[in-house]
Formats: C-alpha cells, structure tokens, sequence
C-alpha cells in the first residue's frame, strides 16, 4: 500500500536527556500541533530530527530514542551539534525566519551556514530516499527544509511531492536580497504542489519565480523543466473538535479534578475584583509582538484609568530558540516591560500582568483559554497564528472577543474578530476597552460565525484538501507528457 512520508526539520515530539534518561515531551508550535491529527489518522511515518544531537546520544540512547519515536510511526534524522549551530540556529533561524518575516535587521548572511543548510537538507534527503518506495507521495513541511523537494526529485523522479510553507512568504523586494536567491527556488520547485497559508504569500512566490527565475507563469502554474508545478493557498485549521470537546468537558468538571491553575483562576474570577482577563499565547518570538501588546496594554492603562483593577494581562510566553541572541534579547526586554509595569500599576489586591515563561499541557491550555474573556494577539508578522483559532474554538458558550493583527495569515479568514495594527497603540487600547464594553449578543453573533468557519476548514479538511490536489498533480504531468 502507498504511504505518506510526511518530512518536517522538528518531530511532533522532542527527546531531551535528564540525569541519562529520556524525557519525551510534545513539540510546540503550529506545524507540530497542527499535524500531529493528521499523521495520526494516517498509514505513514514522520521523518525529522529527535531533539538530540549526536554527539549526545551513546549507542544504546540512539537504539531507545529510534524505539521510542518508531512507536508514534516517525524515524530519526542523525544532525550533529554542529549542524544543529549552522543549519538550525544559523541559516534557518538567523537568516530564512527574520528575512521571510520582513525583519531584515535581524537577517544575517554567512556563507558557511548556506553550506550547512545545504548539507542537512541533503541528510534528510537521505532518510526519505531510505523510507520510499516507488508511488509513495511526501509531504515536505516548512523555512527548514526548502531544498528537500529537489533532492528527492532528482533521484526519484516518479515520486509525487508536495510542500508546504508555515510562514509567510516575503514580497519579492524582500527576496530579491537573499545571495542564493536562485538555488532556493530551484530547490522549492522539485515539488509538484507548494502551498502558502494564504493568497498573499502565493502571489509573492510566483512574482519571485517570474521575476528572478523568468519561468512561465500561467494563473498559479509555473511550467518548470518538463513539469508543471502547481502553486495554492490553504489556510491551515486546528482540529476543532479535539478544542471544543476539552472545552465542554472543562465546563462540566468537578472541583476535584481542576488544576492548580484552573483553581487560581476561578479564584480570581470569583474574588469579587470583577476584573476582566485578556489573554495572550505565543513562543517567546521577536515575530508575535510581544512587546508592543504590553506597551499596548499600558497605554491602555493610562488612557482610560478607569479599567485599573477591573482587568487583567495573562501572558503565557514559551521559550523557544533561546541559543539564538535576538530571542534572548526579547526576553530581558519581556521581563523589563513587565516588571516595570506590575511595578508602577499595581495595588494591594491587583497585579496587571500575570506572565507565565514556560509551556503548559493541553489541558492548562483550555483552562486559559475558557476563563479569558478576550484574547489579544499581536504578532508583527505570522504566517497564520492557530493560537486564535484555538481560542474561538472553546468559547463553547459563544461569549468572548477576539483581537487579532491583520498582520497574522488567520487574519484573512477571521474578519469578525477585531483587527488590529499592532504598531498602532492607540488603536490597540480603543479595540480593548471596545472589547471589554462589547454587549454579550454582539460577542455571540461574531464568534459564532468564526466557529461555522472554522469548524468547517478543520486541519483534516486543510490536509485533505492539500493531499487531493497533490493527487491531481499526476493529471497534469500526464497531460504535459
Ligand atoms: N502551544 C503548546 N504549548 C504551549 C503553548 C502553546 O503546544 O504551552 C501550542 C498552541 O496550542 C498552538 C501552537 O503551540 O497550537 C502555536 O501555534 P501558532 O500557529 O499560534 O504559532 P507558532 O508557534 O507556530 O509560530
Ligand atoms: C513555527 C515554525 C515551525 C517550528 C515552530 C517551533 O511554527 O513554522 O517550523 O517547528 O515554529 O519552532 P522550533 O524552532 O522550536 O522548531
């Protein structure tokens, strides 16, 4: 029977070593999250990097680790520490993250680490090409991993391959800058279906490809080689079931059986402040605006006085890439504003900020996200932002608000939110206390239709969808032939 290999630079679980033991946790982050309903469901593995390096593992740990993550259908990509500097913290998270994320100032261009990035890609080549067999379709995911699709062309060229870009793509006044801006299209290519997050990103990709490449491009086409490459927009879901169904059971739950944190928060719902909770989700990135949301909130605080006491910031904030400089950076700068500001704002019986630096399980998500009332997300770039799907997704009594940045791909298909320039603060403090004010029937009618929609485009309708028109891609070669 063919199979799917679905290939992504992260598994959707980690290894780490404690005291000589494993410990597995979960992945964070949307491609993780997002997948791992998708891959359940299927007959096909996962290829990608365990977490560990090499120089890490012993013979012993390596043969644990390959049992460990084979009992979830996924296998090992070997990367060295040396890898993991140049390919992982270098290229893909120096130079291709801030670039493709319009943060040219944060974008370095080393030479050595272009080899590195080449030379890992070319590793997972080799892993794949050891998985496949002839009619077997893969599924290459993400910024990591843009040369893969030619690699496996290459040696196999009647495989069906498909990518799939989580973060935005850059205007082509962005691209252009990029040295090896040529090879990286060429890599991309070797696919027969690349799919963006939305129509933005699908139209910079093929300006890019028409403008630097001078191929062909008819509507989203692009006639490469003796091939057909097929370009679309899929806007990624999140399994909505799985968060609606957690979020009912959250309601009816016991006294006994609520979390700590559960417990801390009805605490403070019942306190008698009546302060309202806004909510925030993210990795500690550059790239969610972290900074700016506090700014925010404290102009917030100073503009309108009359909210002290009776709202409060919950900011869950996971580490993420804390080897690479810029994230430490953030962090100071996190810890900072929050301090100063719980400094300057608080009394007796109210904190402003509760700031949580670390990630949390499932269910300690679905506590934050019930018990918010609004959830304010304020990335200054992101691909799609599932966090704000997820938070509409448990709103099962249909109450809460939305406030999301029109610079999120989730954007695109969440109008009834409320969309925010997150450099705007001013603008950011209005939609707030519009938020707080908002009648209950206005609450209702906007998250119910965001629910219909999303509801509808679930991630296995999103996969779905993506896998159908992979398929059709033979057509189009069969045609061309
Ligand atoms: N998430 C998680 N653990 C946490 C906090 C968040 O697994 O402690 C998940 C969250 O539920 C969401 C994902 O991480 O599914 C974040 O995805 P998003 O698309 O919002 O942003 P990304 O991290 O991919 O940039
Ligand atoms: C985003 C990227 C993913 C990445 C995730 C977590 O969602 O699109 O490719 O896996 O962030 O980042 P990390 O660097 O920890 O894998």
């Amino acid at each position: 029977m063919n199979k799917t290999i679905i290939v992504s630079n992260r598994l959707p679980l980690q290894v780490k070593l404690e005291d000589d033991n494993l410990n597995i946790k979960p992945s964070v982050g949307g491609l993780a999250t997002g997948m791992k309903s998708v891959h359940a469901e299927g007959n096909g593995i996962w290829i990608g990097w365990s977490g560990l390096t090499e120089e890490e593992l012993n013979e012993n740990l390596s043969e644990q680790v390959n049992k460990a993550v084979a009992k979830e259908k996924c296998a090992t990509v070997p990367l060295t520490q040396s890898d993991i500097d140049n390919y992982y913290l270098g290229f893909s998270n120096k130079t291709l993250w801030p670039l493709f994320h319009y943060f040219s100032e944060y974008t370095v261009f080393e030479s050595e680490q272009w080899e590195t990035y080449k030379k890992v890609n070319q590793k997972f080549a080799d892993v794949v090409l050891e998985h496949i067999n002839d009619g077997d379709t893969v599924w290459v995911h993400d910024y990591q991993l843009l040369l893969l699709p030619k690699l496996i062309k290459d040696k196999k060229p009647n495989t069906t391959i498909g990518f799939f870009l989580h973060i935005p793509y850059p205007s082509y006044e962005i691209f252009r800058t990029f040295p090896w801006r040529e090879e990286l299209l060429h890599g991309m290519l070797g696919s027969d279906l690349i799919g963006f997050h939305t129509y933005d990103y699908e139209r910079h990709f093929l300006s890019s490809v028409k403008r630097i490449l001078r191929l062909d491009v008819k509507f989203n086409e692009v006639s490469y080689l003796d091939r057909i490459v097929k370009v679309d927009s899929f806007p990624m879901g999140i399994d909505y079931k799985k968060f609606e169904n957690a979020a009912l059971k959250h309601t009816n739950q016991e006294d006994d059986e609520k979390s700590e944190l559960q417990r801390r928060l009805d605490d403070h719902i019942q306190s008698g402040s009546e302060a309202k909770m806004i909510l925030s989700i993210d990795r500690m990135d550059y790239t969610k605006g972290i900074p700016n949301r506090i700014r925010a909130f404290e102009y917030f605080l100073n503009k309108y006085p009359q909210f002290k006491e009776k709202v409060r910031l919950i900011m869950l904030a996971v580490p993420s890439r804390s080897d690479v400089p810029q994230y430490q950076k953030l962090k100071r700068e996190t810890d900072e504003l929050v301090g100063r500001i719980n400094g300057q704002f608080a009394t007796v019986s109210w904190t402003p900020i509760w700031y949580f630096y670390r990630s949390m399980p499932f269910e300690n998500l679905i506590d934050l996200y019930t018990s918010s009332d609004i959830a304010l997300i304020t990335p200054i770039r992101d691909g799609m932002n599932l966090v704000a799907k997820e938070y509409v997704a448990t709103r099962t009594n249909q109450d809460g608000v939305l406030i999301l940045s029109e610079m999120a791909g989730a954007s695109k298909e969440m109008n009834e939110a409320l969309l925010i320039n997150p450099n705007n603060f001013a603008e950011i403090a209005d939609t707030v206390k519009y938020a707080l004010e908002m009648p209950l029937a206005e609450q209702k009618s906007r998250i119910e239709i965001l629910q219909k929609r999303l509801k509808r485009y679930s991630v296995e309708k999103w996969a779905e969808e993506f896998l159908k028109s992979l398929n059709n891609t033979k057509q189009l070669d069969a045609v061309i032939v």
